[in-house]
């Protein structure tokens, strides 16, 4: 990284001088790093609208051009053109495999796909109606559990060992989630299919009869898991890094990504989606449920719509619109009534102002979930599925953050807004004692005197960049006053916006 650029800040007088570092593609970061050191203020940025808390070079995004690439490759290149195990390897080693190393990768991973028959019987301590999400995030936490002896996370090769593992356990947890659902026996894995193949065996054959995997299926599960894979410093992925920075192993650090991915407004937004084209149930409702997600009162959202980062339609979306049409030919199932509904949804809300506005197009959750129904796999099952696709990002990022020199526990601040020191109530009485209620009417002066002498700051990042922020009592927020940069203007009065609204 090129350290050329600074930026510089003014504030109570005092101006600090900040390096700017250009990635290889997408906005540059000012290295905050030292504010706090120099000037005893924290940036403030909840929810990381501005923030970069790494650098990596797995995984790059343009939200507002439609493009996500693993590694440098288009994604729609990779799911037209290769299998998800390509994809893993990439992940981990920065290049596809040639012929040679793929046959060592694939083979390698095979060979780790059982699970400890002591996991089978750790399943039987939960309910049977449990969410397979929590099943998952249990059992995968707990393999650290039986793979104590090879967890250095120092040693390369013990890194490589967890990794290998977590990909190729994660399918059979996956089907064993299911199987213990629906009180079906759990199903071996079978080292003589692919991946994915495998992976469907898993879940739907039985003991009792054979069981051929339609390949067009095998096919439409190798992209969603490759379109799943990795995308960059998402919620769970952060997740992932923070648990993993504090040197914990990579099993917990999966589990804990697994409980962040689960959410509706993340990973379990596929299942959201379903539930949400059942319950608009006819096209002649759309027209409702748009003016619902419309509504300001209404916390009723359009699941599989609008993305953080997708200012655009997710690339991601437009090979599964395609996937989707191929899976419900292979399945007879063309007429899905959930489809049409889908497709209607989409034309609607892609014509609505609200929509057009706030730049929100269908994202790859819109259709996953049909794709996952029309291949009978239920709707709880979704995430967990997401899950074992995601594993593959997860992995890299954690090992790529553990062999970073610059690796530093992960510890955000805060800004304090509770109580200032107060005594105990006097036992036998509800109300605070005199001492007490003298502190807190001495906060509540506080709080605006420290508010009115705030920062007049000015921020400006040569060559181009130029801010000019002031702190606003009443407010309490930060205001952009001018900025000649144009990216840093449009982003900084948009999430000024919000905060002024939250
Ligand atoms: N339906 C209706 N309005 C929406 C939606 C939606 N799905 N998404 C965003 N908005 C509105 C939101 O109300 C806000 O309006 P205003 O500016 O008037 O207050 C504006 O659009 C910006 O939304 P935001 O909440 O500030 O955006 P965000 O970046 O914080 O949230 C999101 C992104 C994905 C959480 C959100 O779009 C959402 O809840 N979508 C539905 C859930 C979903 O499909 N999630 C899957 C994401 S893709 C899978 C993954 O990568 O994990």
């Amino acid at each position: 990284m090129a350290k050329e650029k600074t930026a510089t800040l003014t504030i109570d007088k005092k101006t600090i001088t900040m390096p700017i570092y250009d990635g290889t593609e997408g906005p540059s970061v000012i290295d905050i790093s030292a504010l706090y050191k120099d000037t005893g203020y924290f940036t403030y940025d909840p929810g990381f609208m501005s923030t970069a808390s790494c650098d990596s070079k797995i995984t790059y995004i343009d939200g507002d051009e439609g493009i996500l690439r693993y590694r440098g490759y288009d994604i729609d290149t990779l799911a037209n053109n290769n299998d998800f195990l390509d994809v893993c390897y990439l992940l981990l080693n920065g290049d596809l495999p040639n012929a040679t190393e793929k046959k060592i990768f694939d083979r390698e991973i095979t060979l780790h796909t059982m699970v400890h028959e002591q996991i089978s019987f750790m399943f039987r301590g939960f309910p049977r109606r449990s969410h397979p999400m929590a099943l998952m995030v249990g059992s995968v936490a707990s393999l650290s559990a039986f793979y104590h002896d090879s967890l250095d996370i120092h040693n390369p090769e013990e890194r490589k060992l967890a990794a290998f593992r977590m990909i190729a356990k994660m399918p059979t947890i996956a089907a064993m989630c299911y199987k213990y659902s629906i009180g079906q026996p759990f199903m071996f894995p079978d080292n003589d299919l692919g991946f994915c193949e495998n992976f469907l065996y898993m879940l739907f054959a039985t003991p009792c009869e054979k069981y051929k995997v339609n390949p067009v299926l095998v096919d439409a599960m190798e992209k969603i898991f490759i379109l799943h894979a990795d995308h960059e410093q998402n919620a769970s992925t952060s997740t992932v890094r923070l648990a993993g920075s504090s040197g914990a192993n990579p099993f917990a650090c999966i589990g804990a990504g697994i409980a962040s991915l689960w959410g509706p407004a993340h990973g379990g937004a596929n299942e959201a989606v379903i539930n949400m084209l059942e319950e608009i149930g006819d096209v002649k409702r759309i027209p409702e449920f748009i003016k619902r997600a419309k509504d300001k009162n209404d916390p009723f959202r359009l699941m599989g719509f609008g993305h953080r980062v997708y200012k655009n339609y997710d690339p991601r979306a437009t090979v599964l619109r395609k996937t989707c049409k191929d899976v419900l030919n292979a399945v007879g199932k063309k007429d899905e009534p959930l489809l049409a509904i889908a497709m209607e949804l989409e034309r609607i809300a892609l014509s609505d102002e609200y929509f057009i506005e706030r730049k929100l197009y269908p994202n790859v959750d819109f259709y996953s979930g049909i794709i996952y129904r029309a291949m009978g796999i239920p709707s709880n099952l979704f995430t967990v599925l997401f899950a074992i696709a995601r594993t593959a990002g997860w992995v890299a990022q954690w090992k790529e953050m553990i062999e970073d020199p610059k690796q530093k526990i992960g510890r955000p601040r805060q800004l304090y807004i509770g109580a200032t020191a107060r005594s105990l109530p006097k036992k036998g009485k509800g109300k605070p004692n005199a001492k007490a209620a003298k502190g807190k009417a001495a906060a509540k002066k506080a709080a605006p005197a420290k508010a009115k002498s705030a920062a007049k700051a000015i921020v400006k990042a040569t060559p181009k960049a130029k801010a000019k922020i002031v702190a606003k009592p009443a407010a309490k927020s930060v205001k952009l006053v001018s900025v000649s940069k144009k990216s840093a203007a449009k982003s900084t009065s948009s999430s000024a916006r919000k905060t002024a609204k939250r």
